[in-house]
């Protein structure tokens, strides 16, 4: 086990769904951060963002921003979507990935998922594609990727942007090129449960070179950073941007996970595939995965489906170890009901009540992990 720094939860203790992963430099990291000049938007911030690019980014453009939300939000702007376009989106996924089309003005058409991986159907992403579509959205759920290819070939076809939430998905690699380096736009969270954490920040990886300087822009106002510090008046805002920045207080942290990653995605895949090998021979459990030899797995989640996952949740509780359904299906929000009325989604119907994440973390350990598999294959 290579987590001596960090204790684990023993067998008899209850065992989180979810927990930060905080390595121990960056205590003393954030003490110097607090003592110096830069706490917001800072030098440590560019680092971060190097750092990202040489591991994830690879000739993508990487720009950190405050939140997973706020680099999705950053992306529909610089895709160029605007009031009254349309987007296909995932009806499965964190709310965070649709809100901000609500913000902009822009429909949303959802796709259906599939029902092997809850990513985005294809299929039902082909059924809804028209001229009219000015993106596709897809989430890697759980950080599995979506069928990239088949994706790519649409957004090509179409001439459209692919927008990758990959929230869960650090890490994970699909024709073995890593996520992040591949879509127009893709998009990464370092909020406190992610694999590696800022406390709550994000990533953009850019396709586009040029669109960089306009999305530092954005980031800030609408203002050029640089040129603002010649301090002269010639510096207009000619466009809208927000307050999308991370902090160096944030990066200080992020910097370190960085370092530590390879040994915190070892030992969430080592955990996942002890659930894998013994919960894919019970008959009444499916667990979501595909291994079709072009993608790799960034086990953020492990998720299975079951019509008894009510009892298992329950049987699960008595000895405390936390299960959840973590995300559900949008169209059952109102603030989304315009664009769902009369709307069908059989697959998303089949699974809405049967999906269930187990704790997949640095805390758990294999020995318990085992233990978590063999109550749920004795519970049902
Ligand atoms: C799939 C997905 N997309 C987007 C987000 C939003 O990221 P953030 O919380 O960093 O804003 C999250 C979760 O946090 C997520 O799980």
């Amino acid at each position: 086990m290579s987590f001596k720094e960090i204790p684990l939860m023993k067998l008899t203790e209850g065992t989180v769904l979810f927990h930060p992963y905080i390595s121990k430099n960056s205590f003393k990291n954030v003490k110097k951060v607090l003592s110096g000049r830069w706490i917001g938007q800072g030098p440590l911030v560019d680092k971060f963002e190097k750092k990202f690019k040489s591991m994830f980014g690879k000739k993508n453009q990487c720009l950190a921003t405050g939140s997973g939300t706020d680099a999705l939000h950053l992306s529909y702007i610089l895709a160029g979507l605007k009031k009254g376009d349309e987007v296909i989106a995932p009806l499965f996924t964190c709310t965070a990935t649709n809100i901000p089309f609500l913000y902009m003005g822009v429909k949303i058409k959802f796709a259906d998922i599939d029902p092997d991986t809850m990513n985005i159907s294809v299929q039902s992403v082909k059924k809804l594609i028209s001229k009219k579509t000015k993106a596709i959205i897809c989430m890697h759920y759980g950080g599995l990727p979506c069928d990239l290819d088949e994706l790519q070939k649409l957004s090509k076809k179409y001439k459209i942007p692919l927008i990758e939430d990959a929230a869960h998905a650090l890490g994970a690699t699909f024709n073995k090129q890593p996520v992040g380096s591949i879509s127009d736009f893709t998009m990464f969270s370092f909020q406190a449960i992610k694999h590696i954490t800022t406390a709550d920040g994000g990533m953009l990886c850019i396709k586009n070179k040029k669109l960089m300087q306009k999305a530092k822009r954005i980031r800030w106002f609408g203002i050029d950073r640089e040129k603002k510090q010649n301090a002269t008046w010639e510096n207009d805002i000619f466009e809208i941007g927000y307050k999308y920045q991370m902090t160096d207080l944030g990066a200080s942290v992020g910097l370190e996970g960085l370092k530590d990653f390879n040994k915190v995605l070892k030992h969430r895949k080592d955990i996942f595939n002890i659930y894998l090998e013994k919960l894919n021979k019970n008959k009444n459990i499916k667990c979501v995965h595909k291994d079709d030899g072009k993608r790799t797995h960034a086990a953020w989640l492990f998720t299975i489906i079951s019509r008894k996952k009510d009892l298992i949740q329950k049987k699960l509780r008595e000895k405390k170890i936390e299960s959840n359904q973590v995300h559900f299906r949008n169209d059952k929000y109102s603030v989304f009901k315009n664009f769902v009325k009369g709307k069908k989604y059989p697959n998303m119907d089949y699974a809405e009540n049967k999906y269930l994440a187990i704790p997949v973390h640095h805390k758990v350990s294999t020995q318990k992990a085992k233990y978590i598999a063999d109550l749920i294959n004795k519970i049902v």
